[in-house]
């Protein structure tokens, strides 16, 4: 496997500030490509054959914006089993409904645009119904739980210029701990 050259923008890049847009479908050609990219990328950023040889961190999300594009758009891959992955390619997402229980990742979020490590605690929906389009445009809902609910909603929040970093009290990042249950 070819590693699919993209450049992924830092934390310091003020266009992942930017509010994503609504995507049109059809996709473009260009569109179809990047998302294919973003998936080969993710997945060989979580194979020790591959992160090892290209000196990747592993990630299992990325959104369009953070390849300087500000469309409405994110790939997730999810390791199922030894090395054996589902991919979520999630247009327009829309959440319509979540659980009042609130989580959060016990060792802390990463983002392949965040490149140090930061300690705190990101709330997060323990589930969530998601309304989004798929690669063709049809409406699609989706349930998600436990990490997955996570990863949706740190990817969700990059489409509206939001970082994880921004979640965590900077005078008190594990404030309210007691509160949520920890994944
Ligand atoms: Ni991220």
């Amino acid at each position: 496997m070819e590693l699919p050259k993209i450049k992924i923008l830092d934390e310091f890049d003020k266009t992942l500030r930017k509010v994503s847009k609504e995507v049109k479908f059809p996709l473009s050609k260009e569109d179809k490509k990047l998302i294919q990219d973003i998936i080969d990328y993710l997945t060989m950023s979580q194979i020790e054959e591959y992160y090892e040889k290209y000196n990747l961190r592993p990630g299992m999300g990325l959104a369009f914006i953070q390849l300087g594009i500000p469309k409405n758009i994110f790939v997730i891959v999810e390791e199922i089993d030894d090395e054996e992955f589902k991919n979520y390619v999630i247009i327009n997402p829309k959440i319509i409904s979540h659980s009042e229980e609130l989580i959060y990742v016990g060792e802390g979020e990463g983002c392949l645009s965040i490149n140090r490590d930061v300690e705190g605690i990101v709330p997060r929906y323990a589930r969530m119904t998601i309304e989004y389009q798929d690669i063709s445009g049809k409406k699609q809902t989706i349930r998600v739980r436990e990490d997955i609910s996570v990863a949706f909603q740190h990817e969700i929040d990059h489409l509206h210029g939001i970082l994880f970093i921004d979640k965590i009290d900077k005078k008190d990042p594990f404030k309210n701990k007691d509160k949520m249950r920890e994944i």
